[in-house]
């Protein structure tokens, strides 16, 4: 299975920070957004990944991730030239996939919770269909909504609908199997002129094929794309690494899937030995 990271937006919500710094490389607490979604993808196993910058936009990317090859993975970049929506990474990314599975994470989105591992490597393993994820939240009108039957099963699905059918909205984390170039290529633009994944999403309920995993309450998620949002992530990460587990630790991921070896986990430890998050990882290394 691939994994894509779509970190192409320009950030508009979040003017005039992010006239300078892409949205994807603004601090979240401790550390920048884009460790959230790139840990999701590790810690569901995959080691192939392609992240989609904004136009001439790739060195920082380069400069913070690489080639991966420290954390045992494989990172590509390639750019969005133009802003055609989130489907549009599929048609970006057809010959990084190249016929095989593949998960795409939004760049600005953050997961984490109990089990959520176990989650993730369930839905990498649906040999059929797209897998997507369910999340309760007060007010869905800004989000891909999800309504289910008496049963749990996914009977619609809209695109930040005005009168929503469900309080479940549809967080930016999605699997799918070969069919999704072939199904990107062929939707078309809602009244937004975006390619939107939501239609991606609706062939697959079509098809019967839409799989729809719910995400509990003691579960969170966020989209910092917005001041508030933003700010309340940092917070909100804050609290949660308070009790001692660090999210979105990449390093922490890579030793965990034995994906480095234990001189190179120390080594990066090491590197950031001044900071809470390299204390962190050399407690960890104390272990091995
Ligand atoms: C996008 C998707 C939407 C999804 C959301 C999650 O919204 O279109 O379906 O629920 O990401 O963050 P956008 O960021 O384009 O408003």
């Amino acid at each position: 299975m691939k994994g894509i990271i779509l970190a192409a937006g320009k950030g508009t919500r979040l003017y005039p920070i992010t006239k300078p710094v892409c949205k994807p490389l603004l601090p979240v607490y401790d550390k920048p957004m884009i460790y959230y979604p790139l840990s999701v993808l590790m810690e569901a196993g995959i080691k192939d990944i392609l992240v989609i910058t904004p136009p001439d936009d790739t060195k920082p990317f380069v400069d913070l991730l690489g080639n991966g090859e420290h954390l045992g993975v494989s990172i590509q970049y390639m750019e969005q030239k133009v802003q055609r929506g989130i489907a549009d990474a599929f048609i970006i990314a057809k010959d990084f996939i190249a016929g095989d599975s593949v998960c795409l994470a939004l760049g600005d989105n953050i997961f984490y919770g109990p089990f959520f591992r176990r989650k993730l490597r369930l839905a990498s393993r649906q040999e059929q269909g797209a897998v997507i994820f369910g999340y309760y939240v007060a007010d869905p009108r800004a989000f891909g909504v999800v309504e289910f039957d008496s049963d749990g099963k996914a009977v619609s699905i809209e695109e930040k609908p005005r009168h929503p059918k469900s309080n479940y909205i549809v967080p930016g984390l999605y699997f799918y199997d070969s069919q999704v170039c072939d199904i990107a290529a062929n939707i078309q633009p809602s009244a937004r002129g975006e390619l939107e994944i939501t239609s991606v999403n609706e062939e697959y309920l079509k098809k019967d094929q839409l799989h729809v995993i719910p995400l509990g309450k003691e579960f969170s998620w966020f989209d910092a794309g917005n001041p508030d949002s933003l700010y309340e992530a940092a917070g909100q990460i804050r609290a949660a690494q308070r009790s001692g587990r660090m999210i979105g630790c990449l390093e922490e991921i890579a030793w965990h899937n034995r994906w480095i070896e234990k001189d190179k986990f120390i080594e990066l430890a090491q590197s950031m030995s001044k900071t809470d998050y390299g204390q962190y990882l050399a407690s960890l290394g104390e272990d091995i």
